[in-house]
C-alpha cells in the first residue's frame, strides 16, 4: 500500500516544499520510501517549475534536508491520486475547497497542515502557518519550527492508520 500526501500553500516556493521535504526527510529516515509518497503544490500559478525560495532552502540545508522540488500548480486530479491534501492557511484551504466543490466524489481528505500540531491541545483551532515571502529569514525559521512537529505527527498517524499492520 502507498499512502500519498500532497502539501499545498499559494506560491509553491516557500511554504509547502519546506513541509515537503520536511516529511520526505521523515519518511526516508523511518524507512517508509516504499509505503510514503509525497509531493507539494500551490493554489496560484505565479512559479511554475521554479525551485523553492532561497530562503526555504537555507533554513533546509540548516537542518541538514535537501531539495528537488520544482513548483506546480494543484490540478483537480490531485484529489483523486492523494490521500491527504494539507493547506498551510486558511485561504489556501478555501481555494481547495472551492475547487473540490467543482468535482465528482473526490477522495483525499482535506484539511489544515496545523491540524497535526502536536503541540496543541485537542480544543485548539487549527492556525495558519503564516506566509514568509514577504518576511526576513526569521519568518522561514518560524514556519520551519512550525511544519516539523506536524509534519513528524502526520507521518505517526498515517503509520498507525494505514500502515501498522495491526489485527
Ligand atoms: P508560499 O509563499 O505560498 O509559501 O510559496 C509565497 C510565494 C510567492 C508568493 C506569495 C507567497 N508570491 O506572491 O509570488
Amino acid at each position: 500500500m502507498m499512502v500519498k500526501v500532497l502539501f499545498v500553500c499559494l506560491g509553491n516556493i516557500c511554504r509547502s516544499p519546506m513541509a515537503e521535504a520536511i516529511f520526505a526527510h521523515e519518511v526516508q529516515q523511518r524507512g517508509l520510501s516504499d509505503q510514503v509518497l509525497c509531493e507539494s503544490a500551490g493554489t496560484a500559478d505565479y512559479h511554475p517549475g521554479d525551485p523553492p525560495d532561497e530562503r526555504s532552502l537555507k533554513i533546509l540545508k540548516n537542518h541538514g534536508i535537501e531539495t528537488r522540488q520544482l513548483a506546480r500548480q494543484v490540478t483537480p486530479d490531485d484529489f483523486f491520486n492523494f490521500d491527504y491534501i494539507l493547506a498551510m492557511d486558511q485561504k489556501n484551504l478555501s481555494a481547495l475547497l472551492d475547487l473540490r466543490d467543482t468535482l465528482n466524489s473526490p477522495s483525499a481528505s482535506l484539511c489544515l497542515m496545523d491540524a497535526y500540531n502536536p503541540n496543541h491541545d485537542v480544543n485548539d483551532i487549527p492556525e495558519d502557518i503564516p506566509d514568509p515571502y514577504w518576511s526576513q529569514d526569521d519568518g522561514f525559521e518560524a514556519v520551519f519550527n512550525l511544519l516539523e512537529p506536524s509534519c513528524k505527527n502526520l507521518l505517526d498517524v498515517i503509520v498507525e492508520e494505514h500502515l501498522s499492520g495491526g489485527a
